[in-house]
């Protein structure tokens, strides 16, 4: 085998590091995680206090700006994400441009890539003031495109978004309120969709952060970086794995198929995997999971569809997986995604909107990265290097003379 880097007279060492699993790739002041500990925090506060006694606009200021704001500065900020919450008229032809099947994702993919092109001014990033109104207007809008993309999929007509709603009631309202009759929010969903929004909100330099942040490095507007990040986070490793969940247990069915699955996660030989259960960084336990969990125990009550089979099955899957030698030993909890997939079928939201739901709240920790990208004056293009193992030098050869 030809070295074809010494060939060339390539000198220098770089790491070999596929997946990053060992790589810093950026510093960051936003959130830390401790994985062995099961330890994460938001610019230093813990998760599990921002769950109980914050709500998603809150940690919204705190991850973009770094500290906790006052009543004032809370108020204000309240006002300028609710004055950005409606789409341009025109956006609303994009959507019905759109198959009705098509996942939400792609159309979530397409219409946040083509907000560059109805907000020109967002574009220019090299304005702070600019950077932070098309901030917001991401932050504030993601929940009304999300909404439609899912009314688009129903057949239902497009919901204006209610500034009088908190940012979780007025989610809730564009998604499920019907022209028809009176909408009333169910202040337990709301609180329980605001804790989703609050543990999705950031998670340091995971798939789809590392892809808006290399996104962004080449100076491409917000947009395109927060559209590429959606992308990024809809595969079944990331964010596509709460709607993996469900599918999952549709197809595992029925409670006494389990160990047959679980054999079959346990197999070398057979690609399958408990979806839900473990996490690149946490080998102890998911301190999001800890929060979900208790959430999802507080909708099945409200809902009091505690007999549904296959949340019945979810439950009892958890149970066994958590006594199993193989799990145990390899330290594969149940992740985020478990639990959120249960919440969300209790709430009735398709399996299809589970990983869009994730983008609406991952859009503020993408955001505060990519602000914090810009901001840092370390910061260059993103451009990994290679272990080259292809073929060395070798002569054209016409396509007569070949083979
Ligand atoms: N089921 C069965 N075995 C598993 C699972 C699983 N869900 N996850 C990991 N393993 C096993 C692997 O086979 C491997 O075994 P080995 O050491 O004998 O080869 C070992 O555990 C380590 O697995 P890796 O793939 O090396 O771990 P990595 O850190 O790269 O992967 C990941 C983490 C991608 C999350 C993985 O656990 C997985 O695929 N889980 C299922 C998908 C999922 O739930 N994703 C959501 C992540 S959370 C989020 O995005 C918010």
């Amino acid at each position: 085998v030809i070295d074809i880097r010494k060939l060339y007279g390539e000198t220098g060492h770089f790491t070999y590091d596929p997946g990053f699993t060992s790589t810093g790739s950026c510093e960051s002041k936003i959130t830390f995680i401790d994985g062995d500990k099961g330890v994460l925090l938001y610019r230093g506060y813990p998760i599990e206090q921002l769950a109980e006694k914050s709500d998603f606009m809150e940690v919204c200021y705190l991850l973009v700006y770094g500290e906790l704001p006052d009543r004032g500065e809370l108020d204000k900020f309240k006002y300028r994400i609710t004055y950005h919450t409606m789409i341009h008229e025109q956006i609303n032809y994009f959507f019905r441009g759109f198959r009705r099947d098509s996942h939400p994702m792609a159309i979530m993919c397409g219409v946040v890539g083509a907000l560059s092109a109805f907000y020109h001014d967002s574009t220019d990033i090299s304005d702070p003031v600019h950077r932070f109104v098309a901030s917001t207007r991401l932050i504030a809008k993601m929940p009304t495109i999300a909404a439609t993309a899912y009314r688009y999929s129903m057949g239902m007509p497009f919901a204006y978004p209610r500034n009088d709603l908190s940012f979780s009631e007025n989610f809730l309202y564009m998604m499920f309120s019907n022209p028809c009759e009176e909408y009333v929010v169910n202040p337990v969903l709301a609180r329980a969709m605001d804790r989703i929004l609050i543990l999705h909100a950031d998670h340091e330099q995971n798939a789809s952060t590392s892809t808006v942040r290399i996104a962004g490095s080449s100076g491409a507007n917000p947009f395109a970086c927060i559209a590429a990040g959606i992308a990024s986070l809809w595969g079944p490793a990331h964010g596509g794995a709460n709607e993996a969940v469900l599918s999952m247990l549709e197809h595992i069915g029925t409670k006494d198929h389990i160990p047959e699955y679980i054999a079959r996660a346990k197999d070398k030989n057979d690609p399958f995997r408990l979806m839900g259960f473990g996490h690149r960084v946490y080998k102890n336990f998911d301190p999001r999971a800890r929060v979900m969990r208790q959430a999802a125990h507080d909708v099945l009550d409200e809902l009091g569809v505690r007999d549904d089979p296959l949340l019945d099955l979810a439950m009892e899957l958890e149970r066994i997986a958590l006594e199993d030698d193989y799990f145990v030993s390899k330290k594969l909890y149940p992740n985020v995604d478990f639990y959120s997939g249960i919440i969300f079928k209790a709430m009735g939201i398709p399996t299809s909107m589970f990983t869009v739901l994730f983008a609406v709240a991952r859009t503020v920790g993408w955001v505060a990265q990519w602000n914090e990208m810009i901001e840092d004056p370390m910061q260059k293009i993103g451009r990994p290097r290679q272990l080259f193992t292809g073929s060395g030098p070798r002569d054209y050869v016409d396509i007569a003379a070949r083979g």
